[in-house]
């Protein structure tokens, strides 16, 4: 196991020295499906592979689960042993933040709305972090996931322009048998909320069908339809319901190129996240 960045780096050093190329997996740990997909689209693409499992505490807000976030470390091991035991980077706080650290990496318009209106900073604190990995790792590769699709144009707008030299690669959202989107936050779930949870997913794909069969192309049209699905469920409340160009995340009225629908909603305490790409809109 990997603690330190002088660790990491020399570790990743030599891998690509001996002309290996390098994937990271960035992860906050109590790893899942979603996790383990992402280990597994580097283990194929790359020849060395390295998890980084770190709560990283500037991008929680002040009211939010930073403290209450689940740490599973002696499990999370396991995994990934079971895994193709890729190596491991966790570092501790004062690894990532030592005293003094006082630098921040701020990306523009796509960090801005959505994710980025509710949870100010949450990017700022994402984008940071990640660069770091990415210059100790000096990996190849990084592998994100669907499931966070706008942080995920975060930090590719970020390596675009700070001209970073790694390339950024998606993996699906893996799902549960309901269509609900893993999460590490699921876990937060009551029974009955649990069942409940399904109704986003379901909602999304009802409205990709209704975009791609039924040719509604009106953004409003869209948005409405999922918001009533959701509210029908009872339970829930709704932070945003969008229907975005998936290259820009800027809000469409007509939905006529490629388009991402993301929604979050609140179950009880419990936030969650949630979208679909409609490749074929155009
Ligand atoms: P975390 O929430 O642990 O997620 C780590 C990676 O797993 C992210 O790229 C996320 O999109 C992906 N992931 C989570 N659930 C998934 C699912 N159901 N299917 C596919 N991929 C899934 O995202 C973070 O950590 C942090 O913000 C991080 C990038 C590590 C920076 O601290």
């Amino acid at each position: 196991m990997l603690q330190t960045i002088p660790q990491l780096r020399s570790f990743a050093q030599s891998q690509r020295q001996s002309g290996k190329r390098v994937g990271l997996v960035p992860t906050m740990g109590a790893l899942h499906e979603g996790h383990l997909s992402l280990v597994k689209l580097s283990q194929e693409q790359c020849d060395t592979t390295v998890v980084s499992i770190f709560v990283n505490p500037t991008q929680f807000g002040p009211n939010e689960d930073f403290a209450k976030y689940p740490r599973t470390l002696e499990n999370d091991l396991r995994l990934l042993e079971t895994h193709g035991s890729p190596a491991v980077f966790v570092p501790n706080a004062a690894e990532m933040y030592p005293n003094g650290f006082d630098t921040s990496i701020r990306v523009g318009n796509v960090a801005l709305p959505f994710e980025g209106a509710i949870r100010p900073g949450h990017f700022d604190g994402v984008a940071t972090v990640v660069l770091k990995l990415f210059l100790a790792s000096q990996a190849d590769a990084a592998f994100f996931g669907q499931k966070d699709f706008q942080q995920l144009c975060v930090i590719k707008k970020m390596v675009a322009d700070l001209n970073v030299p790694i390339e950024i690669v998606m993996g699906p959202t893996i799902r549960e048998p309901d269509g609900l989107a893993m999460s590490s936050r699921n876990r937060y779930l009551s029974p009955d909320d649990r069942c409940r949870a399904a109704v986003l997913s379901q909602s999304l794909f009802a409205a990709e069908r209704m975009i791609i069969r039924e040719n509604i192309r009106q953004a409003e049209a869209i948005k409405q339809k999922i918001s009533d699905h959701i509210l029908a469920a009872g339970g829930m409340t709704i932070d945003y319901v969008s229907v975005a160009d998936s290259l820009t995340l800027r809000e469409l009225e007509t939905i006529d190129r490629q388009t991402v629908i993301l929604l979050a909603a609140r179950i009880g305490a419990i936030r969650l996240i949630d979208n679909v790409l409609v490749e074929n809109a155009v």
